[in-house]
């Protein structure tokens, strides 16, 4: 296949931040020089103490320890939001679209979200948060939200995050890992016209949480919520009573910034914990770069704050830099699929950063939805969360950017805290599907599954050989965990769990997760969380779940189940399981497929085995590999006659 390489626009190559020279010249500074390539970058923080060492990291067992600036100081709340007061405090810092575009917009400058954020803050500091402690955010995309976060970083309590879509039975083992005896919520969300009932998922899910004695609630939708006496605050009235001034803490920049909970291969969910002063300056500087964000321009990620890319890229990144940061409340398809061009035409969106999943299903309801909107603002635009296939990016290219916008692929995950693979637009010629180059200081290199090292053009697995300052530092609670899930595979070395292919011009190119995470509509999900959700229904004696493709989400969910011996599986069964999965997990973990099977092949000493799963989950059967160690091969025979997806 011949592909298609888009040259850098020559408006792009002379006016952008960095070019194709100054990229080659600042990342080969960045690996070659690490201590004095950051100790430049980092001044774009205002430090309260200046740090005097910088890199301090070692991926080995012995030695392990990442630290970044490890004795300088600084709070993130002040960086995002006092230093901008007096040059631009009058200047929108967010501007916020209801779900719904007959309600009204609102347009939140810094000093006014400086003001709230203080409030809040106190407010917490009230209930006794302290520094170091949790506090749990279940809220919507409201603004409220990124105050929420911005008086945790004030405080120097550690936000943790729970999308908003998840189950109460999600929120309560989130609340529970992490100790927090806060849950900041809203009475309902509300997306695309539906009403989410967030006040009562916390009331369910605090029924297993004792500790917590303090709940503030945002008024949303004004529905009708029970309040807990003593326990639960109004949110309007309770910050109306708070002073607004609060001096931001002084953080060391290895204080912990941030909790947000991700699924891997096997367990429970980990607390991937992001730090104050790496997470800040990666942050900061990778939005500048890849965006090439000059403030004022209207900027719009439209990532939920309950995922990594919302924490990076809709609040903290752009607030550090002063941009104008659009938050959108909805969804892409309602009212119409015109939605996300009519905001960019209402607000003038200069940069639109979104998913591929929201791209294939926009593309798939015809062009007319797009065109029907002006769209000239827009310069620049941005992919992330999974592999945008090449007919998607063309589709975004071609019709939503007409030809004129550059599209920045940008490969990154929770544990690495911002983008790592991806373009510059003034720098990279672009190859639709590719995720392109490293980012300053990322050195991303492929070995094969014994470790070794592989040169050239080549498929492998894709690790990362050199921290940067962006990196998690640990999982929460388990530091053991850490280290065995990131740097013991291939030892000395970050494994990513993606798989991975470099082409002759060095472009990486990532073909998805090699271990058993998911990826469904951007979302991140662990086979094993579905099982446990799966088996622990009382029908149901053993389940192996695997990914599907599927047009829109980019994965599907495929769950084999075997049922207890007594039950006859039918059509009932499999609704209730689904029911049963939504509401153990959340909606975004509903199977698309259930098969109900006598047996799942297993190895003689017992072990599934999931590359014959995975096979059938991918239609692709025709050679199922070597079964000869199947205890009983017949199982498989029985599989492959009862797909019901093939029906
Ligand atoms: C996938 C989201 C291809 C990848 C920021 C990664 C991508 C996982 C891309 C992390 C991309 C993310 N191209 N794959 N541009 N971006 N991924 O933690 O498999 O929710 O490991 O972070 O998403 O998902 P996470």
């Amino acid at each position: 296949m011949g592909e298609a390489v888009y040259p850098v626009p020559a408006e792009w190559a002379e006016s952008a931040l960095i070019d194709e020279a100054r990229y080659h010249e600042m990342y080969r500074r960045s690996v070659e020089e690490p201590d004095a390539f950051w100790a430049e970058e980092a001044k774009r923080i205002d430090w309260i103490k200046p740090f005097t060492k910088v890199k301090n990291t070692s991926y080995h067992e012995a030695d392990f320890g990442i630290r970044w600036f490890e004795d300088g100081t600084l709070n993130l709340s002040a960086n995002c939001l006092d230093r901008h007061l007096a040059e631009r405090g009058d200047a929108v810092a967010i501007l916020w679209e209801p779900d719904s575009p007959t309600d009204t917009h609102r347009a939140i400058t810094y000093r006014q979200l400086h003001e709230d954020v203080c409030r809040f803050a106190n407010l917490l500091k009230s209930r006794g948060v302290k520094k170091g402690e949790r506090v749990t955010i279940y809220l919507p995309m409201v603004p409220e939200a990124a105050v929420a976060m911005l008086a945790c970083a004030r405080i120097g309590a550690i936000h943790s995050i729970v999308f908003a879509g998840f189950s109460p039975d999600a929120l309560a083992g989130r609340i529970t890992d992490c100790d927090s005896r806060i849950v900041l919520t809203a009475d309902e969300g509300l997306r695309g016209g539906k009403k989410v009932p967030l006040k009562a998922n916390v009331d369910e899910a605090l029924q297993q949480c004792p500790a917590v004695d303090s709940v503030i609630v945002l008024r949303r939708t004004g529905g009708a919520v029970p309040m807990v006496a003593g326990r639960d605050l109004d949110w309007a009235e309770a910050v109306a009573a708070q002073p607004t001034d609060c001096a931001p803490e002084e953080m060391n920049a290895e204080d912990p910034l941030f909790i947000l909970y991700t699924s891997g291969s096997t367990g429970k969910p980990k607390g991937v914990l992001h730090t104050t002063g790496g997470y800040s300056v990666w942050a900061s500087i990778t939005h500048q770069y890849v965006f090439d964000y000059r403030p004022g321009q209207v900027y719009w990620c439209a990532a939920d704050i309950g995922w990594v890319t919302g924490h990076s890229y809709v609040v903290y990144g752009p607030l550090m830099n002063g941009a104008t940061t659009v938050m959108f409340e909805g969804v892409p398809n309602f009212p119409d699929p015109s939605r996300f061009w009519q905001v960019v035409d209402k607000f003038g969106v200069e940069i639109f950063y979104g998913a591929p999943t929201a791209l294939r299903a926009l593309m798939r309801e015809g062009d007319d939805w797009v065109k029907q909107t002006n769209r000239k603002s827009l310069r620049l635009l941005g992919s992330v969360g999974e592999p945008i296939n090449p007919e998607a990016w063309e589709w975004y290219h071609k019709v939503v950017g007409e030809s004129r916008c550059p599209i920045v692929d940008t490969w990154w995950q929770t544990e690495t805290g911002g983008a790592m693979i991806t373009p510059l637009p003034g720098a990279t010629p672009l190859k639709p599907g590719s995720a392109s180059r490293p980012f300053f200081g990322v050195k991303p290199a492929l070995v094969d599954n014994d470790g070794n090292f592989l040169d050239g053009a080549t498929d492998g697995c894709l690790v990362i050989t050199d921290s940067w300052p962006g990196q998690m530092r640990t999982v929460w609670g388990d530091h053991e965990r850490f280290f065995q899930t990131y740097f013991s595979t291939f030892k000395g070395l970050y494994f990513t769990g993606d798989g991975c292919r470099r082409d002759e011009d060095g472009y990486y190119w990532i073909t998805g997760r090699i271990d058993d995470v998911i990826n469904v509509s951007g979302h991140r999900m662990g086979t094993a969380e579905i099982e446990s959700a799966l088996v622990a229904h009382p029908k149901v004696a053993e389940a192996a779940v695997v990914g599907m493709p599927h047009d829109i989400k980019g994965q599907g969910i495929y769950a084999f189940v075997t049922c207890n011996a007594e039950i006859e599986p039918d059509e009932a069964l499999r609704k209730e399981l689904i029911a049963w999965v939504r509401h153990e997990i959340g909606p975004i973990a509903t199977p698309d497929v259930i098969q109900f099977a006598p047996g799942l092949p297993k190895t003689r000493s017992g072990k599934i085995m999931r590359r014959i799963l995975r096979k059938i989950g991918e239609n692709d059967v025709s050679n199922l590999g070597d079964t000869s160690t199947l205890a009983d091969p017949s199982v498989v025979d029985n599989l492959l006659a009862n797909r019901p997806h093939l029906a």
